[in-house]
């Protein structure tokens, strides 16, 4: 279905697409047998221009546990780029060695521009706050396996909605769903941008704006906290004003459904208090597990080697 593919934001990929790599998940979680040799003789090139755990480790671990293996740097200082090197050159060449690239760049629309420029698939992990698709593969098929379905829910997205590229890429790809509502918790400067509150509407679906997350709490089914993006502001003293506007603790827990969950894509600053870890309703370290098997399936897929 999608050998040879370029995943460069959510939208790429049909509603159909992807519910073909969250049944291929699952059944990769469900017999850790399944597709265990296929990538065998395939290379993965990984190519971090900006600081990643989880994303960079699940995708060598989704490829190692395929059979394949990893190549690649963890800081644009260990590359080329270094010395100046422009990004399409570092692409053109890194193609002569791989048989797939996964990158995360600061610069939005980089990975697109990777994508122009070689023949091999290219999987953006993440360009500067514009989009993070991988992390979008990992939020639905975890909200998927712990509410059992993909319509019909209010999630509340939570924090520096400005910037936070994992949540433009999930609230564009939640409106493609039927019955969807969402719900943007902020404070006036890390407001949600226009472009995606206007895509939202165009397609009929429900979306409003709040900033008091315990004026909405009570009403949600799934709760999507995020980190204020140091990295992306222009000044220190904002972020410094900005960082613990909103804390998660089991106080305001309190308030929340029995089944409602609680994601973040991790890395947690400030943002949910350690104390709310042992709640049942936080999901977010099996959100991390599920984020590799859905890479696995992505994998296997582009590479050709997953049953159509
Ligand atoms: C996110 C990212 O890099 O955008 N992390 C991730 O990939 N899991 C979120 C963040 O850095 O805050």
């Amino acid at each position: 279905m999608l050998p040879g593919r370029s995943l460069i934001e959510p939208g790429d990929f049909t509603l159909e697409e992807l519910n073909y790599l969250f049944s291929l998940s699952q059944k990769i979680e469900a017999d850790k047998t399944f597709l265990r040799e296929s990538c065998r003789g395939r290379l993965l090139a990984t190519l971090f221009f900006e600081p990643s755990t989880r994303t960079r480790l699940s995708f060598e671990a989704a490829m190692l546990r395929l059979g394949g293996s990893c190549l690649g740097f963890a800081e644009s200082s260990s590359s080329s780029a270094a010395k100046g090197e422009s990004l399409s050159d570092t692409i053109r060449t890194v193609s002569c060695y791989a048989d797939a690239i996964v990158m995360r760049n600061p610069k939005e629309g980089a990975a697109l521009l990777a994508s122009r420029v070689t023949a091999i698939p290219v999987i953006n992990a993440g360009d500067g706050g514009h989009h993070h698709p991988t992390q979008t593969l990992t939020d639905l098929l975890t909200i998927k396996r712990l509410h059992g379905r993909l319509e019909n829910f209010t999630i509340g997205f939570c924090g520096d909605l400005k910037f936070g590229r994992t949540v433009h890429s999930l609230a564009k790809t939640l409106s493609r769903y039927p019955g969807i509502s969402q719900v943007f918790i902020s404070p006036p400067e890390l407001k949600v941008p226009d472009y995606i509150t206007r895509s939202i509407l165009e397609k009929k679906q429900a979306c409003r704006e709040a900033e008091k997350l315990e004026d909405v709490i009570g009403g949600l089914d799934v709760l999507y906290m995020t980190r204020v993006q140091r990295e992306r502001f222009f000044n220190e003293e904002d972020y410094i004003r900005l960082k613990d506007f909103y804390v998660l603790t089991r106080e305001k827990m309190a308030a929340a459904k029995d089944d409602m969950i609680v994601l973040h894509p991790l890395p947690r600053v400030n943002e949910i208090a350690v104390e709310v870890d042992d709640d049942p309703r936080a999901a977010y370290f099996k959100q991390a597990r599920y984020g590799m098997y859905v890479r696995m399936a992505l994998l296997a897929s582009i590479l050709g080697v997953a049953p159509c």
